[in-house]
């Protein structure tokens, strides 16, 4: 028997047949679910150690997730993350600080981490006169470990608020009249949330309706990109992809998609196994890979390529080109590691489209640098110093190109020379 939410995936992939013969799988969701309330009828919080006890599944996957992790609370000692991923680790706070001084570190799991006060407030450059941004190592562009810069200008002390935790927490409320609390009576904590990271509840909504009789559902699923993009977006117009400093934006996924043409309309879940992490389950994390939908492109003239460049080693996969590293949130490769003309962040892009003219990234922006620049039909694309250079920029196993050089053959990549 079928849900009605079943039927409404397989429409999608009907509608995908039509347009490019695929056959993408989507999961089967049993019924009852509540699709239209995210308060699930004014629930409370009761937190995601509850969901785990009948959930043990979803919650194992979850645990992985960059979601789980994204906010730690330090008691002292180091943050403590799962094991199998490797790479995280914040083994020292900034110069001049003991843990003791710190409560929280915002991230340390996926990219970089940054350090919160005991009075709540983030810890910057500006005011603390050290390096303040701890980068994990990044193999991808080059990075070791270490501290880096955060917020050299800011002056004044930046608060821990809502503005600011309400995407690395669950139930988080603005702190207003009624509700003057401030989060573990903080200072520079305005506002409260109900459990630290992005858990259960963040996304289905608070749960005491559904566990006391979970077969009436009472709890809530929306498969939208719009609501992964409360938190995946950079400012509030989901039309307006960000760029900081020649990088886009490390949370504009949702903006991103909206631009990627024939992906505009997705779901994120199209290609997203939700609960499982890009970075440390990469068996999971995807529930279509590209070529399941695309059954027949080529891999434009790479199939079988493996790219090394010092310690870092990649099989050329469709992603390899279509999302390179174009957004940054801690670090970016210099040019001692690619030459002078590629670019090369540490967060993958999901604007899909390549620009093969021989145009370098700053006609991908606005002239002030502020935003992506997009067509008429509302698309971006990224350059190929982004595409191409990342790899082919005479510092690895792959031949050296030019900007121009690159140009020339990017627009064929795709057509087999061996094909009458
Ligand atoms: C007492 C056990 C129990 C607890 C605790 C529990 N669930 Fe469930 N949950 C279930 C069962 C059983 C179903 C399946 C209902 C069905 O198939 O009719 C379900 C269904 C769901 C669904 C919808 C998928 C579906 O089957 O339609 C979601 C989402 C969900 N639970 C999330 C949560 C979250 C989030 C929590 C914690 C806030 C939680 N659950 C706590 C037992 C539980
Ligand atoms: C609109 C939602 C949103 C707001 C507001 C927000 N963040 Fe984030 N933050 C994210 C998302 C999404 C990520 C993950 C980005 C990624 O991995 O691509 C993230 C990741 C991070 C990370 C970890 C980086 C990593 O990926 O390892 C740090 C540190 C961080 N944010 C600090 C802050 C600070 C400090 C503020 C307030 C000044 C802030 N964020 C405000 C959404 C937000
Ligand atoms: C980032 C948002 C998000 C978080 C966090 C999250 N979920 Fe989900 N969950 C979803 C979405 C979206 C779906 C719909 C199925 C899909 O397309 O992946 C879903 C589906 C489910 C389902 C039904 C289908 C399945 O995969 O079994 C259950 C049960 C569930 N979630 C439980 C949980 C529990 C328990 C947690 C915490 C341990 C959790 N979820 C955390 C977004 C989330
Ligand atoms: C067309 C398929 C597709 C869609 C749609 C999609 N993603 Fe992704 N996403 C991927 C793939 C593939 C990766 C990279 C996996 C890898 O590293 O090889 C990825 C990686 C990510 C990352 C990690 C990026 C990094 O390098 O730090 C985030 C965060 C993310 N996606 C969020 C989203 C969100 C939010 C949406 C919806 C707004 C979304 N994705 C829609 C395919 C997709
Ligand atoms: C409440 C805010 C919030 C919501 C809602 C949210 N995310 Fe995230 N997401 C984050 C933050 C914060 C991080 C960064 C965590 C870290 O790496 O430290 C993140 C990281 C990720 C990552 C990379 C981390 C990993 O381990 O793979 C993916 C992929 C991702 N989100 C996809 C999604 C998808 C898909 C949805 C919707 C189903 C979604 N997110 C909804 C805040 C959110
Ligand atoms: C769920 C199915 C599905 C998945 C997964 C998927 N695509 Fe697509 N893709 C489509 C559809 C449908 C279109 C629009 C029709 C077309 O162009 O065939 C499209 C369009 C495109 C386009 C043309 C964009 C434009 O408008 O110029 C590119 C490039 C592309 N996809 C690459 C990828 C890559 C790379 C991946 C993996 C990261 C991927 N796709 C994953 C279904 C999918
Ligand atoms: C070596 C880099 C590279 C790899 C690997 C690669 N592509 Fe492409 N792809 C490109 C470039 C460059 C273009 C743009 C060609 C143009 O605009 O003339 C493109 C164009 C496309 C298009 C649009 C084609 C059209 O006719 O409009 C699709 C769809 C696509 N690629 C899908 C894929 C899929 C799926 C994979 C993996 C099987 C893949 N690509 C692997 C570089 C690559
Ligand atoms: C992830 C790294 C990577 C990216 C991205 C990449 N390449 Fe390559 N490319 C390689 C490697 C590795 C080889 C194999 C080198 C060798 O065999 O000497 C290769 C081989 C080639 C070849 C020779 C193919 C053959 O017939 O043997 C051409 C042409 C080429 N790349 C052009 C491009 C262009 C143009 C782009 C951008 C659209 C691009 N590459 C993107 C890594 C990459």
């Amino acid at each position: 028997m079928m849900s009605v939410r079943t039927a409404g995936y397989l429409a999608g992939v009907v509608s995908f047949g039509l347009l490019c013969g695929c056959q993408p799988t989507m999961p089967s969701l049993p019924n009852p679910i509540d699709p239209t309330d995210p308060t699930n009828g004014n629930a409370r919080y009761i937190g995601s150690a509850a969901c785990r006890a009948c959930h043990p599944e979803v919650a194992a996957l979850h645990d992985l997730h960059g979601h789980a992790n994204a906010l730690s609370r330090i008691q002292g000692a180091e943050p403590v993350f799962p094991e199998a991923a490797a790479r995280a680790a914040v083994p020292d706070p900034p110069v001049g600080k003991a843990w003791t001084d710190i409560s929280y570190v915002i991230g340390g799991y996926t990219h970089s981490a940054l350090f919160v006060d005991q009075a709540g407030y983030v810890l910057t450059n500006g005011t603390e006169g050290v390096d303040t941004q701890w980068n994990l190592e990044f193999l991808d562009n080059g990075t070791a470990p270490g501290f880096a810069p955060y917020k050299v200008g800011q002056t004044t002390p930046l608060p821990y608020d809502y503005d600011c935790f309400r995407c690395h927490t669950t139930g988080a409320k603005r702190q207003d009249a009624n509700r003057p609390e401030f989060q573990d009576n903080r200072p520079g904590m305005a506002g409260t949330w109900e459990e630290m990271g992005v858990q259960c509840e963040a996304c289905h909504g608070p749960g005491s309706n559904h566990v006391p009789s979970p077969e009436a559902g009472g709890i809530y699923i929306n498969t939208r990109a719009s609501w992964c993009g409360r938190c995946h977006i950079s400012g509030d117009d989901p039309n307006v992809i960000a760029v900081e400093d020649g990088y886009v934006s490390a949370f504009s996924q949702w903006p991103q998609l909206l631009a990627s043409g024939g992906h505009a309309d997705f779901d994120c879940t199209y290609c997203h196994n939700t609960h499982a992490s890009v970075f440390y389950d990469g068996a999971n994390s995807l529930r279509n890979e590209c070529t399941d939908c695309h059954t027949d492109q080529s891999m434009a003239l790479h199939e079988g390529k493996i790219f090394v460049q010092g310690d870092y080693v990649e099989r050329m996969k469709c992603q390899s080109c279509h999302m390179p590293l174009i957004a940054r949130s801690g670090s970016a490769a210099s040019r001692a590691v690619v030459g002078d003309e590629a670019r090369v962040g540490d967060v993958r892009g999901h604007i899909i489209r390549i620009n093969v003219e021989n145009q370098d990234y700053t006609t991908m922006f606005s002239g002030d640098g502020s935003r992506v620049l997009k067509d008429d039909q509302g698309r971006s694309a990224v350059t190929i110093d982004f595409v191409c250079l990342r790899c082919h920029n005479g510092n690895s196993n792959a031949f050296q190109l030019t900007l121009r050089g690159a140009s020339s053959v990017a627009g064929d990549i795709h057509v087999d020379p061996n094909d009458p």
